[in-house]
């Protein structure tokens, strides 16, 4: 989706999507390891403890949301496109950044489908790929990270600041 020249800021809405889903990776990050040991007693037929199970469950319904946010996100960015990229920025920096959009994308979209098919289907080696992803999708948000704040201090654009609620506006 090339940068749509009627858009020169995220939405409100886009940005609440945004840190959303940061929050609810950071809530699988915590407690990922707890949802594998429900899933292992669930294939073994084996009895959990009530936390367990309340973390396991509360896996899939928050890994369900990350798939919800990053379609409306998606569908927002489809219908009202997206911010210009900063014009001093140099095209490499650029395509890394599409190139890590993309990948992200993906991932948030790949990540809860693998999951729920895994579940659904009691198919472990969905399960496996699933939980494989993982570490692929903390090294891209680890490089987006790396990018924002590159963004920020060292091409000085205004990329991080659009998606800073209290920042927003004073761009
Ligand atoms: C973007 C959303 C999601 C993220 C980031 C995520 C992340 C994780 C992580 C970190 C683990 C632990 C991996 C490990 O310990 O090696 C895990 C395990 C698992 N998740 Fe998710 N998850 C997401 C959505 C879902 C959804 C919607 C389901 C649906 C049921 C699901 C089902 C599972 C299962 C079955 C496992 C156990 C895999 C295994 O141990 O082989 N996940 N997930
Ligand atoms: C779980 C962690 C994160 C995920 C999954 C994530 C995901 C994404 C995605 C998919 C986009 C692309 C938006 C689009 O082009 O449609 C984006 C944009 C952005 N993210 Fe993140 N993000 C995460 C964490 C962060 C953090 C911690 C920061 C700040 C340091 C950040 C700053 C930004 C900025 C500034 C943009 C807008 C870039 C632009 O306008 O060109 N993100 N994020």
């Amino acid at each position: 989706m090339p940068p749509s020249p009627n858009r020169t800021s995220w939405s409100r809405f886009n940005v609440f999507l945004h840190w959303t889903i940061v929050v609810l990776i950071l809530f699988q990050w915590i407690e990922g390891e707890y949802m594998s040991q429900f899933w292992d007693a669930t294939l073994e037929g084996e009895a959990i403890d009530r936390t367990g199970v309340i973390l396991g469950y509360s896996h899939i319904v928050i890994g369900t949301l990350v798939l919800v946010a990053a379609v409306l996100r998606l569908v927002d960015r489809f219908v009202a496109g997206r911010p210009a990229h900063g014009a001093d920025e140099p095209q490499w920096a650029v395509l890394l950044a599409k190139v890590t959009h993309v990948l992200l994308y993906a991932l948030l979209l790949l990540m809860p489908v693998l999951g729920l098919v895994a579940w659904f289907t009691g198919n472990d080696d969905i399960a496996g790929y699933h939980a494989f992803l993982w570490n692929p999708l903390l090294a891209i948000i680890a490089l987006h990270v790396v990018g924002a704040l590159a963004q920020h201090f060292w091409f000085r654009t205004p990329a991080l600041k659009r998606m800073i609620p209290g920042l927003r506006h004073s761009i």
